[in-house]
Parts: C-alpha cells; sequence; structure tokens
C-alpha cells in the first residue's frame, strides 16, 4: 500500500470517530466585572433608559388628555397632532426600556457559561434508514424522474401560480384620491338645482309633502339625469352606479321647527339655514361600518343603525347619543327650488360613511 493511500485510510477512520467535546471556552471578564467604575456607570446609563422611558409614558398620558383625536386640523407632517404624539410618545416609551433591558443583561447581569446535557433528538440509524427507503420508494412510484413531461409541466404550473398572486397585489392601489371626500351631490346647474328624489320611484318631493314625524329613503335625481346637472352620464354607469349610489343615500325626516338644535358647520358657520320647515337630510350610512340606517324614533328624532346600535340625534346634527360610531351623521344642507320640491344645497361637507385613516372631523 502507498504512503498517500496509508495516510487517506487514516484520515477516513478519524473522521467516523466521534468528534471529542472541546470543553468551554475560557471565560472572558468584560469591563464592568473588573472595574466598579465601568459598573457603576453602566448602572446609571441603564437607569438613564429606563427613567426616559418613564417620561415617555408620562408624555403618552398627558398628550391623550392635551390633544383631542378628533381634530384633525392641526397636523404634524400631514398627520393628526395627537396621532403623532400618542405614537411617538409610545414608541420612546418601548424603545427606551427595551435598549435598556439590553444594556442590562450586556453589561450588568451574569454572564457564566453554563452546559445543559441533552439527549440526541435524531431518529436512530436503522429509522433514517428506513424513512429514506420509503422516501426513494415512493418518489420511484411517482414515476417523476421517469417522466420528464409531467415533472416539467407541473413545476411550470406551479411556478405560474405564484403570478395571480403577484397580480392581486395591484389592486390595492390606486390610492382613492379625494373620492372619499365627496358624493355626487351638489347645487346642480342654474337651471336645475339639484332635486331630492324619493328612493326607488325617483319622483321628486315638494317640501309640503311630508309631514312631522315623516321619514323618507332618497337619492340624488343626478343618479336618473347625470346630464341635466352637467354631470358626465359615465359616472353613474354600471358598477359606478352602484358606488355613487351608496355613498349618496339620503334620508329626509321632518320634525317640528324647534325641535332643531343648529350646531356649526366645517367653518363654523351655523346650520340654521340647512332645514327647510323642520325637514332635515342626513345621509343614510352609518358612520360605524357604514351598515344604512333607517330606524327612527319619531318623538326624540334619534335614528338607531340595526347592526350594532348606534344611534343618532337627528334633532342636534346626528350626534351620537349611543353605541360604536366614532362620529355624527353627516348633514346635508337642503332649499327648496322655485316649484318648492326639495334640493340640495351643495355637496356634504365631510367625508360619508365609516371613518378612515385622518378623516376631517370637526364639532358641531
Ligand atoms: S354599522 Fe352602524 S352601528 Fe355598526
Amino acid at each position: 500500500m502507498s504512503d498517500a493511500h496509508e495516510s487517506h485510510s487514516t484520515e477516513l477512520v478519524a473522521a467516523d470517530e466521534p468528534i471529542a467535546n472541546p470543553g468551554l471556552p475560557e471565560h472572558t471578564w468584560r469591563p464592568t466585572d473588573v472595574d466598579p467604575a465601568k459598573e457603576r456607570r453602566a448602572e446609571i446609563q441603564v437607569s438613564v433608559l429606563f427613567m426616559l422611558s418613564a417620561v415617555c409614558t408620562v408624555l403618552f398620558c398627558v398628550s391623550y388628555f392635551v390633544f383631542d383625536i378628533k381634530d384633525n386640523w392641526s397636523t404634524v407632517g400631514g398627520l393628526g397632532a395627537s396621532t403623532v404624539a400618542l405614537g411617538l410618545s409610545l414608541a420612546g416609551a418601548l424603545l427606551f426600556v427595551g435598549i435598556g433591558i439590553i444594556q442590562w443583561a450586556r453589561k450588568l447581569m451574569g454572564d457564566h457559561e453554563i452546559v445543559e446535557m441533552r439527549h440526541s433528538a435524531g431518529s436512530n440509524e436503522s429509522e433514517r434508514a428506513s424513512a429514506l427507503a420509503d422516501l426513494a420508494t415512493g418518489i420511484e412510484e411517482t414515476g417523476i424522474a421517469r417522466r420528464p413531461l409531467v415533472r416539467n409541466t407541473l413545476l411550470g404550473s406551479l411556478a405560474l401560480l405564484g403570478v395571480p398572486m403577484i397580480l392581486g397585489l395591484r389592486d390595492l392601489g390606486p390610492l382613492p384620491g379625494d373620492k372619499l371626500y365627496h358624493t355626487i351631490w351638489g347645487e346642480g346647474t342654474d337651471e336645475h338645482p339639484m332635486r331630492i328624489v324619493r328612493d326607488g320611484i325617483w319622483t321628486p318631493i315638494l317640501a309640503s309633502d311630508l309631514e312631522v314625524g315623516d321619514l323618507v329613503n332618497c337619492q340624488p335625481d343626478a343618479l336618473m339625469n347625470p346630464e341635466r346637472y352637467g354631470i358626465d352620464p359615465s359616472e353613474v354607469e354600471g358598477t359606478n352606479a352602484q358606488i355613487v349610489k351608496s355613498k349618496a343615500s339620503l334620508i329626509l325626516h321632518r320634525m317640528n321647527p324647534a325641535d332643531i338644535k343648529p350646531g356649526v358647520d366645517a367653518e363654523g358657520n351655523s346650520r340654521a339655514n340647512w332645514d327647510v320647515n323642520g325637514i332635515v337630510a342626513y345621509s343614510k350610512i352609518c358612520t360605524h361600518v357604514g351598515c344604512p340606517i333607517s330606524l327612527n324614533e319619531r318623538t326624540t328624532h334619534h335614528l338607531l343603525c340595526p347592526c350594532h346600535q348606534s344611534t343618532f340625534d337627528l334633532s342636534d346634527s346626528g350626534k351620537v347619543v349611543f353605541g360604536p360610531a366614532g362620529r355624527p351623521l353627516p348633514q346635508l344642507p337642503i332649499t327648496v327650488d322655485d316649484e318648492g320640491y326639495l334640493v340640495a344645497q351643495r355637496d356634504f361637507d365631510e367625508p360619508v360613511g365609516p371613518s378612515f385613516w385622518e378623516r376631517d372631523y370637526y364639532e358641531r
């Protein structure tokens, strides 16, 4: 046997033998273990981090009361001041306490190496051989190695399955822009103020038709006659029609004019001229999660959402008097045209339907 062959055999034998336990490396003492001054400095550093966390937590609590979460007119970098203050202070509190704990563990806690003996988690030789044999038999029986056509078409089809998932991401955009802020309601044209019509039968409504206590589901006439109001018909065709209609859904309610407590609009102006002889108009879409609302308590002028019982006061700017809705029901300012039919003065001055990130809000 040659020398080279002999040495190769020796290496193979050595490789088969268990690797000797190398033992623990020599312990390395940290500066804080051997220098009391550095230990003290680290202790102060960790305490300062914990104190900073506490300060941020206090700031969070203060911000909670100082900034009105509904006040999205004051913004910082486009975000509500309340959102920014609460977010930054909470982030600081968590960050500082996290860094403090890490520094505490790194510099001050005991760091002695500990050996924990464990049983081997692996299967024994014969179980592994048996599992591999079963796997090989299974693969052989699929015939995947002998049938390249099946194998390749399978791989191709599986690879393509990822494409629909990537295409689906496209539907996350584009951003809605100002669409969430507007409905088709508007003042109409000089010749044709935008009439309010009964939902389903599309007849205009004379103010004198409604009696105290009446509640009527309505839509804008522009859905049926867009050109009359200078609106492109394609805006109310096909699936667009459903979207536009659902956003524009309206309820009219007539009450004694003396029961109305006029609030203010987004500019702080009175809503005293938003009703017609006690007839008020509100969005029919609940501001909680968007159910259509029509359950009316005649005597209290409360409107109840059947989904989660949010209750809105139609005599008081649609304010929430009960339930999970976070903001009042948007009110549509209305008036009458030359013939006495009810018409919109303009669009809603706030988004209808459920709340969304950074939507406008103002106190009535
Ligand atoms: S959708 Fe109206 S209360 Fe929830």
